[in-house]
C-alpha cells in the first residue's frame, strides 16, 4: 500500500498537466523513494550512470565525468528547480531498499504536453530481478492515473531491452507497438531509434 508524505507545497511553475505537487517521499512495500536533491549527483554517477552497461538504453550518455552528464542536470537541482535556478518540468526520485537502506536506483517522471506525462527508471545492477523496477515504476504510475489532470502517460523502450517493456507491463500500460519517431539512446547512436511505446489512457 503506497504511502505519501502530505507536503503543502504550490506548483512553482507550470507543471500541466499535473495539477498538484508529487510528493517528496513515497513508500511502497519494500521501498522508500524520496525526491531527488541537490548533492544526489555523485550517489546517482555511482549507482549506474557512470556504468555504460547498465545505462546503455538510457536517454543521457555514459561519458565517465560527473561533471559532463547531461543526465546531470536535473539531479543538481533541487526536486523542482534545474542549474540556475531554471525551471525544469521533471520530477525524480532515489530509490532505498527498506530491508537494506541501500540505494538502488532511481524512478521519475515529466510532462511531454498539457495532457502527457512521460517517464523511466533505472537500477544498479545487482538489484535487477527483484521486481523492484516493476514496484516503483507502478507506484509513480498509479501517482500519475490519481491526478486527474493527466489524460494519458507514455513510457519508452529500445527494442532491445525487452525488460523495461516488463515494468511498464507490470504497472498496468499497454503496449502501442513500434514508434516510428523514436527517441535518440545517445550510447548507441546520435540518430533516432524507433523504440517500443507503451502507454496508459485515461478512459
Ligand atoms: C529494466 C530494469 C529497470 C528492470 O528492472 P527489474 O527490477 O529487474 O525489473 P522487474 O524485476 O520489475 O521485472 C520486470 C519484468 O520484465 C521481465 N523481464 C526481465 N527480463 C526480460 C527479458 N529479457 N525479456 C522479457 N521480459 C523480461 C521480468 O520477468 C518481469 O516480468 P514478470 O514480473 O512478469 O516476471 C533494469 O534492468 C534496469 O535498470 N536496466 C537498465 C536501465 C534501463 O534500461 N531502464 C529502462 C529504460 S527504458
Amino acid at each position: 500500500m503506497m504511502q505519501a508524505q502530505v507536503v503543502n507545497l504550490k506548483l512553482p511553475f507550470f507543471a500541466a498537466p499535473l495539477t498538484s505537487v508529487p510528493p517528496l517521499i513515497i513508500e511502497t512495500e519494500r521501498l522508500i523513494l524520496r525526491a531527488v536533491g541537490a548533492g544526489d549527483g555523485q550517489l546517482l554517477f555511482d549507482l549506474y550512470a557512470n556504468d555504460l552497461a547498465t545505462s546503455k538504453y538510457m536517454s543521457f550518455k555514459v561519458t565517465g565525468r560527473v561533471d559532463e552528464s547531461e543526465f546531470f542536470f536535473f539531479f543538481f537541482g533541487d526536486f523542482f528547480q534545474g542549474k540556475n535556478d531554471v525551471p525544469i518540468r521533471q520530477f525524480s526520485w532515489i530509490v532505498r531498499e527498506k530491508s537494506s537502506g541501500e540505494f538502488i536506483g532511481s524512478a521519475g517522471f515529466g510532462p511531454i504536453n498539457d495532457t502527457t506525462v512521460s517517464g523511466g527508471y533505472i537500477l544498479n545492477r545487482n538489484f535487477w530481478g527483484k521486481g523492484y523496477a516493476s514496484e516503483m515504476w507502478k507506484t509513480l504510475v498509479q501517482l500519475l492515473q490519481a491526478d486527474p489532470g493527466v489524460k494519458r502517460i507514455e513510457a519508452y523502450h529500445h527494442p532491445e531491452n525487452p525488460a523495461s517493456g516488463g515494468v511498464m507491463k507490470n504497472a498496468g500500460m499497454r503496449c502501442e507497438g513500434l514508434r516510428s519517431k523514436g527517441s535518440v539512446y545517445p550510447n548507441i547512436s546520435d540518430n533516432c531509434i524507433p523504440d517500443m511505446l507503451y502507454s496508459w489512457n485515461r478512459a
